[in-house]
């Protein structure tokens, strides 16, 4: 039985684990690992790479850390506050291995990549320190520290997409699952760490992610999301690439952009839903807006980060459009999909912004009227080209007003957007029974709203109803199957 913990919602899964022998010598046996996951959905998603790698050592796996023989930390650098929740996780762990000294504690993920072998200097108690293209090595590690030493691998790859690690599903419902397409980041964005913890841009071979999302839904999985930095500049060479001389190495002719990425997954059955994220302004395509359009199984909500309103913040933060183009792509959307959910990132208080600055954000906020947004007072963080540039200069306090207007704002829109869609039907993908009421179905439109309805005799998890929508709540609309 293989039930891992994962940092939000507890999970099983079965799954016999296999002996493995290495060197010669038999790997220990029936160990129980423990693994916890931290901030973007990429990251619980290389969790799963991790829990198939370490199934595949022989690791039965415990959603209760006291009786785990290694527990690892899936870590989150993003943000300064992020790295401190993981620290505060790190001391409770760090405790149990006072008390049982066999224990491993492993680092995994973004945490260790920018702090590398600096973190077994500050983290006493910490054994394994691990990168996140580096998990491949984790036989080799977990020996090392088996032999008493601790064990550090760092090394980013240009290649590396674990295309063929078949992952173990972590706090699934059996019903939706992540994909992810390709690894890093180019983009360079000022104020993100992420191009320094998860190297280069590459993408992963298109034939490998079909594969995985026949057998998804081939186990009775009815949604899956793309995942990547950013998906829109997936790109994976194929006969006519010049540098390449056998048949067709993405196995579909030509060169896969995403949009055709999007239609091979959508292809393969009208009843497996396909989300993706994150989308970038500067690349996302009318090809991936028509290729939407065209599939109804394709999901209309797109999750398009702005950061900012402003044109001179978003130079500075070396996003590489304007506000105009911004407004211009929200626009393609509409005019193609009336219908599409947006959502977005925002970045308060970035250096040197000024009150009229924050203000375009808000009007901004207005013009897109966004489903959802995900805030952030600006945080900054070592080594990355705004950290370098510019002082971090808008007072505490000025970033939290700031916040709590854009805030307001937002909650403003969600409603808007949410009371506009009572007294219309949606087609929703039912996920489980609601938290609240065991006699009603939560499931999310195709705008990824989430949806309470009473359950009906007929349907389960997994099937997909049209609801009628009654009223709705801050975050939630409530309806009623119809027909
Ligand atoms: N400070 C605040 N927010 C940040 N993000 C990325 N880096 C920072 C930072 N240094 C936000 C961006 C990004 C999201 C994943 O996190 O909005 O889109
Ligand atoms: Fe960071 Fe920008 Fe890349 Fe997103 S696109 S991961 S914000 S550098």
């Amino acid at each position: 039985m293989l039930g891992l913990q994962a940092s939000l919602k507890d999970h099983d899964e079965s799954r016999q684990g296999e002996a493995l022998v290495l060197d010669g010598a038999d790997v220990k046996h029936n160990r129980k690992l423990f693994i916890e996951s931290y901030g973007c959905a990429m990251n619980f998603s290389d969790s799963e790479i991790v829990a198939s790698i370490m199934s595949d050592m022989g690791f039965s796996t415990t959603s209760d850390y006291k009786e785990a023989d290694v527990i690892f930390i899936n870590t989150c650098s993003i943000r300064d506050n992020a790295e401190q929740r993981v620290r505060n996780r790190l001391k409770e762990f760090s405790a149990a291995k006072v008390k049982n000294p066999g224990i491993t504690i492993g680092v995994l993920g973004c945490m260790a990549e920018r702090l590398k072998s600096k973190f077994l200097e500050e983290e006493k108690l910490v054994d394994l320190v691990i990168g996140p293209d580096a998990y491949r090595d984790l036989p080799n590690l977990i020996g090392q520290v088996d032999d008493g030493n601790r064990a550090v691998n760092v090394l980013l790859s240009r290649e590396e997409t674990y295309a063929d690690i078949s992952p173990v599903r972590l706090n699934t419902n059996g019903i939706s699952a992540f994909i992810s397409i390709m690894r890093g980041c180019d983009n360079m964005c000022s104020f993100c760490v992420v191009p320094f913890t998860r190297g280069r841009e590459r993408s992963r071979d298109p034939q490998s992610i079909v594969r995985e999302a026949e057998e998804l839904f081939n186990k009775g999985y009815r949604e899956v999301t793309l995942l990547g930095q950013n998906v829109d500049s997936y790109k994976y060479p194929g006969a006519e690439a010049k540098e390449v001389n056998d048949e067709s190495p993405s196995g579909y002719g030509q060169t896969v952009n995403f949009a055709r990425l999007l239609e091979l997954v959508a292809n393969i059955n009208p009843e497996l839903r396909v989300r993706f994220s994150t989308s970038h302004p500067k690349d996302i395509t009318d090809e991936v807006l028509y290729t939407m359009a065209r599939h109804e199984n394709i999901c209309k909500h797109i999750h398009l980060p702005v950061q900012s309103g402003n044109s001179r913040i978003l130079e500075m933060m070396n996003r590489t459009y304007t506000r105009e183009w911004y407004i211009d792509r929200v626009d393609a959307i509409r005019r193609i999909m009336p219908e599409c959910g947006i959502s977005t990132d925002i970045i308060i208080g970035f250096c040197s912004e000024t009150e009229e600055e924050h203000q375009e954000t808000l009007s901004m906020m207005e013009y897109v009227k966004y489903d959802f947004a995900y805030m952030f007072t600006y945080s900054e963080r070592p080594g990355t080209l705004a950290a370098k540039r510019y002082p971090d200069d808008i007072p505490e306090e000025v970033k939290k007003r700031r916040f709590n207007e854009i805030l307001a704002k937002q909650q403003e829109c969600s409603s808007i957007r949410l009371e506009q869609r009572v007294g219309k039907t949606f087609k929703v993908l039912i996920e489980r029974n609601s938290k609240k009421s065991a006699t009603d179905f939560s499931g999310k439109s195709d705008q990824n709203t989430t949806v309470v309805f009473p359950a009906d005799n007929k349907s389960r998890p997994g099937d997909y109803v049209h609801v009628l929508i009654e009223k709705c709540t801050p975050a939630t609309l409530i309806g009623k199957i119809v027909g």
